[in-house]
């Protein structure tokens, strides 16, 4: 059973309640349950936390263990070389998500400090970048 890790990063636990028009109405953790019942044949895992070296803690937790880590840095995406130094430390190849598509918001979230150590990036589906991101390791 392949093993994928669903990560998420700061604010994001506001799902459902921050800024509807962008992120949608539906909370994380509901759309986790559905992702579970979808993916059943997968042992899949999630973590959130506001805090970067939290976040990195848990690279290096599943790192070498994991086959895949579906990963939305938040913001932490377009500020952290330590967030992107953990990805090529790690074995574990990531995929970098967006709910929204960045490219077509604020020009600083264009630039990804994480893409160029990501095996790559699904970006403007909402909710459904995280499916489409499990279903790239399988
Ligand atoms: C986001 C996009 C980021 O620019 C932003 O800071 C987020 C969420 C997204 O999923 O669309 O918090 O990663």
């Amino acid at each position: 059973m392949k093993k994928i890790l669903v990560l998420n990063g700061p604010n994001l636990n506001l799902l459902g309640k921050r800024e509807p028009g962008i992120y949608g109405n539906h909370s994380f953790d509901s759309y986790f349950e559905q992702l579970k019942e979808k993916f059943s044949s997968v042992d899949l895992h999630y973590y959130q936390s506001n805090v970067e070296g939290e976040l990195i803690n848990k690279l290096h937790e599943v790192g070498f263990e994991f086959d895949g880590i579906v990963l939305n840095a938040a913001a932490y995406t377009h500020t952290s070389v330590a967030i992107a130094d953990a990805i090529k430390a790690i074995e574990t190849p990531v995929i970098e998500v967006h709910i929204s598509n960045v490219y077509a918001r604020e020009s600083f979230r264009h630039k990804s400090f994480l893409a160029p150590n990501a095996k790559g990036i699904i970006t403007g589906f909402g909710l459904k970048s995280y499916d489409l991101g499990i279903q790239s390791f399988l």
